[in-house]
Parts: C-alpha cells; structure tokens; sequence
C-alpha cells in the first residue's frame, strides 16, 4: 500500500518507523515530516493543516492510506473529505474529533453515557460563568471549550482568581477557543495518559504512559507539549486498565456511535487516577507526543495491521496487540527557551553515535536538514528514547546518549524524566 503519514514531530518519526518495518507498506510518505523522517519516507513539503493541499497530494500520488498524526487536520475535517474521495484514513472525523476540539462536547458525552468525570458547568456569558465560582467552592479548574495547543487550562485557587481568569477567557484569551468556557471542579491524584483504538464500535486496549508537562525539573515551570514519557506506568497496571476500558473507553465509543458520531483512531485518555477511582480528565483524538514514541517502542505487532483493521471496522477480529516487557522512557531536547521564544537554525552532532549505544533509538521534532547537518527547526527538537530492562536502566540510557553522544549546546532538557517510576 503507498501510505501518507501527516505530521512532523516525534511521534510521527516514531509511527514512520514503525511503518517502514510493515510487511504491508510498500511506499511511505510524510507530509511535511523532519530530517529525521526524510531517512524513512519520502517528504511531502505540505503542512499538516493545509487541508486542501493534502487532498491534492493524496490524488496526484494516487495514496492507498492516510494516517493523521496531529489534532488541527482532525478539526478541520480532513477525513471527511478523504473518506468523500473513497481515500482509507486512520482518523475521527471532524464531528468525531469533537472530542478533542470541544470541551464542553465531551463533558456533554461523559453525562449522557455515566463516564466518571469531574463535576463541571459550561458558560458562554461571562457573567453567568463569574456568579457561578462565587456560589460555589475553589479551587476551579477553567478551561477553554476548543483548541488552545494544551494551553487553555487555568487552575484557580481563589473566587477572585477565578473572576479574573473568567474576564481574560471571554475577552478572548485563547481567542474563538475561549468564546465557551468549561468550569470544572478540581481533582487530585496521580495523573495518567491511556491510549486505546476504536473503529468506531469496538476499542481495543493499548497501553499507558506517563507524561511530563511542565518545562523543568521538579514539575516547574510553564506548561509544555511534553518534555518526557516512559512506559509502563507505576500507577496503572492490569485491574487499572480493565476498569477505564469499562467504565470510560467502552461507553465513549457506545456513547459517539449512538449519536451518530462514530469514532474511528485513537483514544487518548488523559486520567486522573482519583480516591474514587479512574476520572476522565479530557480526550485528544490522536496519539499523544512524546507519548506515541514509548508506546511505538513498545509495541511489537505491525501497526499498519491496527490502523487497517481499525478502519475497515474490524477490531473485533484482530489478535490483541503485543508489547515487549521493557521499559521505554523518552527525554524531549528543547530549544532554550521553549515553550516561550527559541532560535532556530543551530547545528546538533552526536545524532548517529546516540542511535549505536545499546537500547537507545534517536526521534526527531523540530529539526531539518541542510547539507547534511542537522539543524533545530522548532521548539521540541530531539527526543532521545532509551529502553531497559529495569526504569532505572532506561533512564541511565537515555542521560548517557544526552551527556556522551547528543552536541547540541542551544538545547535543554529535563533531568529527571521517569524518576517518579523510581520510588
Ligand atoms: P487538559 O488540557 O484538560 O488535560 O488539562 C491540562 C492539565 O490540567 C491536566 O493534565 C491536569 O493536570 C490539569 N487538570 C485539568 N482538569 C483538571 C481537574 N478537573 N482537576 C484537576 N486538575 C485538572
Ligand atoms: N503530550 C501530550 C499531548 O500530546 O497532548
């Protein structure tokens, strides 16, 4: 099959790699892809959102398959138009996608179909959203309705807090995204992200993974797209994963099926793991990053054989995914100062020297080639993934290829990636 991958960061260098092995593709694409991507398929210099450059590209290449990474093409409805072409695609549609492009519809799906969640209220008048926090008891979680890149959720300790946030969110802090706001109730407990696959009637178990959202060590800092992951995670074992394919993926797929909506690609479920059990924090419609890149690691079955399955409706008849028992932790190498203003353009040597040294697999984000040099090209630039029989094996992979093999001095990362899973 001559399959299209969308996207350019780390998680679509990690499924190109995992496609290029697949019995199954026989040309693989990417669009725009990165450097390290380009050693792997050939690049179609299309951005991931240019919907209707996609399309055009899909019918001059005459493409068997798409597989969409990111969560903008989902939103703007490029399996709609794809599946109108009579195109295969790996992805929700755009109603599908809502799960991930509106907060307030999710929250909706999670009372009409039981799904364990926090308690919340959905505003559009900013007045109505400031008398609700001061009737009720902080701290409030305030959330921007739609796309605000991981960015529009504010924790307010205080009515007062909360007042404010509510002004800055409906005079358009996130802009359109803000236009609706979700105040839920605040959680606690240990954080989890839990993929599984749907076909729109069946799911399927993957497994999880724990993420780092904060910039630097000790969880400080600003919010992030992630700055590490690792899997297994301590927190969720067998009996976790039976309960949240139970009580919150099963009845997710039941729930978009029945109103018309069928979700066909990946679940992400973004979980806190509370006194009372599992609760649904949120949903993205796509693979997490870096989270994608343990999980590809991991996972020994042909994911080609997934995504086809997946979209002919026949999860039900696959044979359950296969993971190795290793751990896989991956460390994000930033550009300093990311999340906020970065250069681009500086050299990283050491790339191939990383990938010789033993359980170690280099996966590129924000990079480009220039002849023959790699250069940084984003905010997240370089992700080193390290397996090891034990997390602590992992971990002392992963900083040995940073501090021995990576040259990269305009980068950063975090010291302590997995050293929750230590204790
Ligand atoms: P979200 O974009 O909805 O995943 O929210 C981003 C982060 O905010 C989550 O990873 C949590 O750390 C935190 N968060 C979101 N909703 C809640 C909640 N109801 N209670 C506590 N923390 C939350
Ligand atoms: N790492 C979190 C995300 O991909 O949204």
């Amino acid at each position: 099959m001559k399959v299209l991958l969308i996207g350019s960061g780390g998680r679509e260098h990690a499924l190109a790699w995992k496609l290029a092995k697949s019995d199954q593709v026989s040309e693989l694409f990417c669009a725009p892809g990165n450097a390290g991507i380009a050693e792997l398929a050939a690049i179609v210099n299309i951005a991931s959102d240019d919907v209707i450059g996609l399309i055009g590209v899909v019918q001059s290449l005459e493409i068997d398959f798409v597989i969409v990474g990111p969560e903008a093409p989902l939103a703007l409805g490029l399996v709609d138009l794809l599946q109108d072409l009579g195109v295969k695609v790996f992805g929700p549609t755009q109603a599908a996608a809502q799960l991930e492009s509106s907060k307030a519809f999710t929250k909706e799906l999670c009372d009409r179909y039981d799904i364990p969640t926090a308690g919340y209220a959905v505003f559009t008048e900013a007045d109505e959203a400031i008398a609700y926090v001061h009737e009720n008891t902080p701290p409030f979680v305030i959330k921007a309705d739609g796309l605000a890149a991981g960015k529009g959720v504010v924790i307010a300790q205080s009515k007062f807090e909360a007042e404010d946030e509510l002004t800055e969110f409906f005079s358009g802090k996130f802009g359109e995204a803000s236009k609706k706001v979700v105040v839920e109730e605040f959680m606690t407990g240990q954080e989890a992200s839990f993929f599984a696959i749907s076909d729109g009637k069946t799911a399927i178990p993957l497994i999880a993974a724990q993420d780092h959202k904060r910039a630097y060590d000790g969880d400080k800092g600003p919010n992030t797209g992630g700055m590490g992951a690792y899997s297994p995670a301590p927190v969720f074992g067998q009996a976790e994963m039976e309960l949240v394919m139970e009580k919150i993926i099963q009845p997710t797929v039941y729930g978009m099926k029945k109103d018309g909506n069928p979700f066909v690609g990946v679940l992400f479920a973004g979980l806190m793991m509370t006194d009372d059990g599992p609760k649904l924090i949120e949903y993205n419609a796509r693979f997490g990053d870096p989270e994608c890149q343990v999980l590809m690691r991991r996972l020994s079955t042909d994911v080609m054989d997934i995504f086809i399955a997946a979209e002919a409706g026949k999860l039900s008849k696959l044979e359950a995914p296969a993971w190795f028992e290793e751990t896989v932790v991956n460390v994000v190498l930033a550009a300093q100062g990311y999340p906020g203003e970065y250069e681009k353009g500086s050299e990283i040597q050491g790339i191939e020297t990383a990938n010789e040294m033993e359980g170690v697999k280099i996966f590129h984000a924000g990079t480009k080639s220039d002849d023959g040099k790699v250069l940084s090209n984003g905010g997240r630039v370089l992700n080193v993934t390290a397996s090891g029989d034990s997390v602590k094996e992992a971990i002392d992979r992963a900083y040995e290829a940073i501090d021995e093999a990576i040259d990269w001095p305009e980068g950063f990362c975090r010291r302590d990636i997995a050293h929750h899973a230590l204790s």
